[in-house]
């Protein structure tokens, strides 16, 4: 049987971001777990514009072709983790406008998120999340805080630490467990 693909989402776009270190430090662990074929999704790179589709995405009718891009990438998931910075005492733009462009390809995911930011660790970032999530239907398996003042990124790379490990390597059991049984229900919904 194939392994459940894994997508590890950077919602920081901003040039000179620590998203991308981060990112790729869960993302080496999620390689190392060996359960999943893991891919990393950068939304610098997908580069969506503003919420620019006439319909809702209930619909499924995409005009244009960065939102039929970006279906397709998402629907190709079992998992996603989101990588999330904390501005201003929430989650940022870029990440809320990627979720806002597709509905159903989100739906019965398992859903691992990992936030990073000062002394309140991107918490609040999460906390604000959530019932996004909810709305969405994904099924939340865990999530790591990252404390970027004492476990900083150093020269590019973030190599986390025993604890913010253990936490990552949770998240990631915890979907590899959920996934059959979230697999069923997705393909009881697509029939
Ligand atoms: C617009 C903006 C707002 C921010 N607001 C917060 C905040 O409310 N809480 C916090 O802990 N850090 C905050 N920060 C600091 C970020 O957590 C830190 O700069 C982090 O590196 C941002 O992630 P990024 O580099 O991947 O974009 C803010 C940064 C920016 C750019």
């Amino acid at each position: 049987m194939s392994k459940p693909v894994l997508q590890i989402i950077i919602g920081s776009t901003r040039p000179g971001r620590v998203g991308p270190s981060i990112a790729t430090w869960f993302y080496d662990l999620a390689v190392a777990d060996g359960s999943f074929e893991v891919e990393l999704v950068d939304l610098a790179k997908v580069n969506l514009p503003l919420f620019d589709e006439p319909k809702h995405p209930l619909l499924r009718s995409y005009e244009h072709e960065h939102t039929k891009k970006w279906s397709q990438t998402i629907a190709r998931a079992d998992a996603i983790v989101f990588v999330i910075p904390e501005y201003n005492h929430s989650y940022n733009a870029a990440t809320k406008n990627a979720i806002d462009y597709l509905n159903h390809e989100w739906r019965y995911k398992s859903l691992g998120l990992v936030s990073y930011g000062g002394v309140a660790m991107g918490v609040r970032a999460i906390q604000a999340l959530k019932p996004i999530f909810m709305a969405l239907r994904l099924f939340y398996c865990g999530e790591v805080t990252i404390p970027l003042p004492t476990v900083p990124v150093v020269d590019g790379v973030f190599s986390g630490n025993d604890v913010l490990n253990a936490g990552a390597k949770a998240i990631l059991k915890e979907i590899a467990d959920v996934a059959p049984a979230l697999k069923t229900i997705r393909d009881a919904h697509s029939s």
